[in-house]
């Protein structure tokens, strides 16, 4: 008796196996895999990994006055974009809406207007990234019409003041709004002064955000530099931080015929086999980059601009968003409503085609 059932039982059991082979290899398959957060607390690793589909308003608050690049806010946008997906980022020039002396104090009218964008995403219970960006002088770069000079010694020192207005303005509302301390570091920010002044922004927030996640990058956004930020963090002690970094490979692709990147010109065409694997061998970077230093990744901007087909936009948008679903990487499109939008504010139609390649499972 005893023995029949035990080989009745061996029956079932190899019968099984090979059923539990399968679902085991479609488990492999078909699941992504989570990010090594070793270095962070549990919370950051969950954010990173809720982080989810997301895009940018860019082009709006990130141009010197709302407005002057073509698109602002719209009310609409804020049903329209929660709907679809689970993060925004919000570039933000807020150093052209800040006094000149060294405190910078950032004009309240502004002020307001960001927090009551921020508040309609929080209360839709979506992540909201908000960043300092395109403050040009602080990179040496040269200033956009409509932007203002400020005396070069306060230069930095109204980059720390905006960041310590911001994280104390802000510093009561929820977990799920993340502060990214400052887009493509580059120029006069490279390296060891960059490095420098991330850990001074990075102590002025954290007086009055012991907790909250913040967004880091790596000097000139560069993945050749990611190792030495690996070095300046293990230094370091901040279990809450996600690294952002971009990606706009194959360049000549996604930035081609724009006006920052005359040297691009028109017609280059997506994706062939050797531009996608310049693509993944840049997404992989970061990924090795997270495997090695367990501190979680995410992508905050990719896309390609209106310059080319829809039909290559979505090629491209699968290819990169396929990857990093796969690895659980969060992402934020570049951008809603302007030249490398998906969304058309005049006509207040969605690219279907494109917001379709954006939310492949
Ligand atoms: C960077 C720039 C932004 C530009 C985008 C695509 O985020 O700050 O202005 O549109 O990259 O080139």
């Amino acid at each position: 008796m005893i023995s029949q059932n035990l080989l009745s039982y061996g029956l079932i059991q190899s019968a099984l196996v090979p059923f539990a082979i399968l679902l085991f290899a479609f488990n492999v398959a078909s699941a992504a895999e989570r990010q090594n957060c070793s270095a962070v607390s549990q919370q950051t690793c969950d954010v990173a990994h809720k982080l989810g589909k997301g895009i940018n308003l860019g082009n709006m608050l990130d141009a010197p006055r709302e407005g002057d690049w073509g698109v602002n806010v719209e009310p609409e946008f804020f049903d329209l974009v929660a709907e679809k997906f689970d993060t925004v980022r919000i570039p933000i020039r807020w150093s052209n809406h800040a006094s000149t002396s060294q405190l910078a104090i950032i004009d309240e009218a502004f002020f307001q207007r960001v927090e009551m964008i921020i508040d309609k995403y929080l209360a839709r219970e979506r992540y909201v990234i908000i960043n300092m960006h395109h403050y040009n002088q602080l990179f040496g770069d040269k200033l956009n019409p409509n932007e203002f000079s400020v005396d070069e010694s306060v230069v930095q020192a109204r980059f720390l003041s905006m960041w310590k207005q911001i994280s104390l303005r802000f510093k009561d509302k929820s977990d799920k709004l993340i502060f990214e301390i400052l887009n493509e570091p580059h120029g006069k920010l490279e390296n060891r002064a960059w490095y420098d002044l991330m850990n001074q922004a990075l102590a002025v927030i954290r007086v009055e955000n012991p907790n909250r996640v913040i967004m880091i990058a790596p000097s000139g956004n560069r993945y050749e530099s990611l190792d030495e930020l690996a070095n300046v963090l293990s230094n370091g002690y901040d279990k809450n931080v996600i690294l952002a970094f971009h990606n706009y490979a194959p360049f000549p692709y996604t930035h081609q015929g724009t006006s920052w990147m005359p040297w691009f010109p028109k017609g280059v065409s997506c994706c062939s086999p050797e531009q996608k694997n310049l693509m993944k061998t840049q997404l992989m970077k970061a990924i090795d980059w997270n495997k090695r230093f367990g501190i979680p990744v995410h992508l905050g901007e990719f896309g390609a601009n209106n310059q080319s087909s829809d039909k290559d936009r979505a090629t491209y948008n699968k290819e990169v968003v396929s990857l990093m679903n796969r690895y659980s990487v969060g992402w934020t499109y570049w951008e809603l409503a302007s030249s490398f939008g998906i969304y058309n504010p005049k006509s207040r139609e969605w690219n279907q085609l494109l917001l379709d390649s954006l939310l492949i499972k």
